[in-house]
């Protein structure tokens, strides 16, 4: 069309030139007959003036209404002294307009299109009319960053000889992992495709075809149960490596993130990011994603409390259990209410109770248990506690990764109760990354009376951990690798294995997978590295969790143009749907009713 410039351009030197804008309405204002309107378009907004006096415009300025689209051509002119707008790019000029072609009228939309108003519109709504949820500048904003986050991973992976390369959707389900979203085969009679949780066993066969570097924003498919930062359908910047070492993907990974971070908000990221062992993370903070913008850090109080006259405290190390606690900083003011549903946070994790100790302005100690602390207990509590005036310490007797989580789970909801008291200031723009590394290899599920992998049955152990496979399998670490930034995961890998009778080990006497059922689901895979497997590992970033951060954005569904609810629902087109009958026969499915 004949578009001359956007909505953002129009400057003073432009005075006296005829322009041509299209967009969409935002406000119109009435002055006396003469129509003001602000044009907008994804790059800003320029007044318009309408004289009714014009012969060019008849009946239309009365369809002039908000979110209508409309061209409009007309002449550039200076903005009275008093009139000009020091906020708005176009501020110092009007557009007066000769000439109205009206596209489309608009119905007045079902809520404010201005980003503070529809904030605080219930969102299942915005949801529904996502179209015009999507028009808001800060929504245009987070998709405009995700793009050039985009495009900078593209650039530097391409600079670092990767090749993009797309996977399959269209996949066979394999065990250990998330839940599937399984997809009936109408050519195979009785099969099933699952859509890929991830491109992990096609990216190691790019390894053993000799790609060597390949990378590619896939998309994965997960049906999990949804949160903040999970989505049924996500994208990762998957890729995978020949011939390296853990050090090699650290430093690929920093660089990438370094260079994302620098072309969309013009920010230099500190390198190398610090490490943490997973052990470390989870003694000092209760968790294997911590947020190290803020300390509060958990301790170990099992050798004082060893002989404690509080029976709770005595036995659980007795029996091998571990006592921690830690200072809620200035948190001693918590209402009974923020007690309650902080033991409740606490019993959830399987918590028997939740012991603190409140330290009043005064000074005093006000706490149910304090009767059975020694003089000498109490001091070395104080000492190592850094206690004060107006403290709250908690602690958690129980098995070391119970007590760890029960109390980095009070820590982060400590941390917000202190943040909305004021007490507790973590600027915007602090960027707090770090490698979380040495994970165990796999954990025991007990109802399942085995063990699993904890990330994949792919990654490789720590080479100097490998003897322990069979004696102690927990004990050996795996070369996994997380990326954590300011208490969200927004990456994992690790090596692999490359050697087929090591995988071969892991699956059968391990993870005791029965026979059959590797060589159906992993077969190809065992065979594949027996003609010839380069070492190799890799690592998948999570993009949206990315592009949030990056957008300051709590919630993944805000850098996703087209998201799901909670329930995985697309309200905007009612997605899922109903099918029928007779689209289910050729697919070979028979239809059940949920009812029954
Ligand atoms: P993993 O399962 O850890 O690893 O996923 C990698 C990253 O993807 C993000 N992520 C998600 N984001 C949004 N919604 C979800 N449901 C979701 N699930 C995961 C997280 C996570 O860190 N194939 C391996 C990677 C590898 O070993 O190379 C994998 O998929 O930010
Ligand atoms: P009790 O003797 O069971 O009444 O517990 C005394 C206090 O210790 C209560 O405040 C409980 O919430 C707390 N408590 C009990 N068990 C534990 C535990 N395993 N870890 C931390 N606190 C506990």
């Amino acid at each position: 069309m004949k578009r001359t410039h956007t909505c953002n351009q129009l400057q003073k030197r432009d005075e006296g030139s005829p322009v041509t804008l299209m967009g969409w309405i935002d406000t119109v204002r009435d002055h006396g007959g003469i129509q003001f309107v602000d044009l907008r378009d994804r790059e800003g907004i320029t007044q318009v003036v309408f004289d009714p006096g014009h012969s060019a415009f008849k009946e239309d300025l009365h369809h002039l209404r908000p979110e209508s689209v409309i061209e409009v051509s007309g002449t550039v002119r200076s903005r009275g002294e008093s009139e000009v707008n020091p906020r708005m790019a176009t501020g110092e000029i009007e557009v007066a307009a000769e000439r109205l072609v009206i596209h489309n009228i608009a119905e007045t939309p079902p809520f404010p299109l201005e980003d503070e108003r529809a904030e605080k519109v219930n969102e299942d709504l915005r949801l529904q009319y996502r179209y015009l949820d999507l028009r808001r500048p800060g929504m245009y904003r987070n998709l405009r960053l995700r793009n050039r986050a985009a495009k900078a991973t593209r650039d530097y992976l391409d600079e670092n000889g990767f090749l993009e390369i797309e996977t399959p959707y269209l996949f066979k389900s394999t065990p250990e992992g998330a839940r599937e979203f399984l997809v009936p085969s109408r050519l195979n009679p009785g099969k099933f495709y699952a859509l890929a949780q991830s491109p992990q066993q096609y990216k190691q066969m790019l390894m053993v075809a000799g790609v060597e570097r390949y990378y590619s924003l896939a998309r994965c498919f997960r049906d999990e149960d949804l949160r903040a930062d999970r989505q049924p359908e996500f994208t990762q910047i998957d890729l995978e490596m020949s011939f390296i070492e853990r050090e090699d993907m650290y430093a690929l990974i920093e660089g990438m993130l370094a260079r994302i971070w620098k072309e969309t908000l013009g920010v230099e990221l500190p390198l190398p990011f610090p490490r943490l062992s997973y052990h470390e993370a989870m003694n000092r903070y209760g968790v294997d994603k911590p947020d190290t913008r803020f300390s509060l850090e958990l301790q170990d109080f099992s050798d004082l409390f060893r002989e404690s006259s509080f029976k709770v405290f005595a036995s659980t190390i007795a029996s091998g259990g571990v006592v921690k606690a830690f200072n809620a900083k200035g948190l001693a003011d918590a209402t009974q209410g923020e007690m309650r549903d902080l033991e409740n946070a606490a019993k959830s994790l399987g918590a028997k109770g939740l012991a603190f100790i409140r330290v009043t302005a005064e000074g005093d100690w006000k706490s149910p248990i304090l009767k059975f602390f020694s003089e000498e207990e109490k001091a070395a509590l104080c000492e190592r506690l850094g206690m004060e005036p107006g403290d709250l310490v908690f602690f958690a007797a129980s098995e070391w990764e119970r007590a760890c989580t029960i109390l980095g789970r009070i820590r982060l909801d400590s941390s917000r109760l202190l943040k909305t008291r004021g007490r507790l200031a973590i600027p915007d723009e602090q960027w707090n990354f770090l490698w979380v590394v040495d994970f165990p290899l796999m954990l025991f599920d007990e109802e399942e009376g085995r063990h699993v992998a904890a990330h994949h049955p792919f990654t490789a152990p720590v080479p100097e951990d490998a003897e322990l496979l069979e004696s102690d399998p927990r004990a050996v670490r795996g070369q996994h690798y997380d990326c954590v930034l300011n208490g969200m995961e927004i990456a994992g890998g690790s090596i692999r294995i490359h050697q087929p009778s090591l995988q071969e080990k892991v699956f059968r006497d391990i993870l005791r997978i029965p026979a059959d059922l590797v060589e159906e689901r992993f077969g190809y895979m065992l065979k594949a590295f027996r003609y010839g497997a380069p070492p190799h590992g890799g690592i998948a970033v999570g993009f949206d969790r990315l592009a949030a951060l990056l957008s300051g954005r709590s919630h993944i569904r805000d850098v996703i143009a087209f998201p799901k609810t909670q329930r995985g629902q697309d309200l905007m087109n009612d997605t899922p749907g109903p099918v029928t009958a007779r689209q289910l026969r050729p697919l070979h499915i028979e239809p059940v009713d949920p009812e029954d």
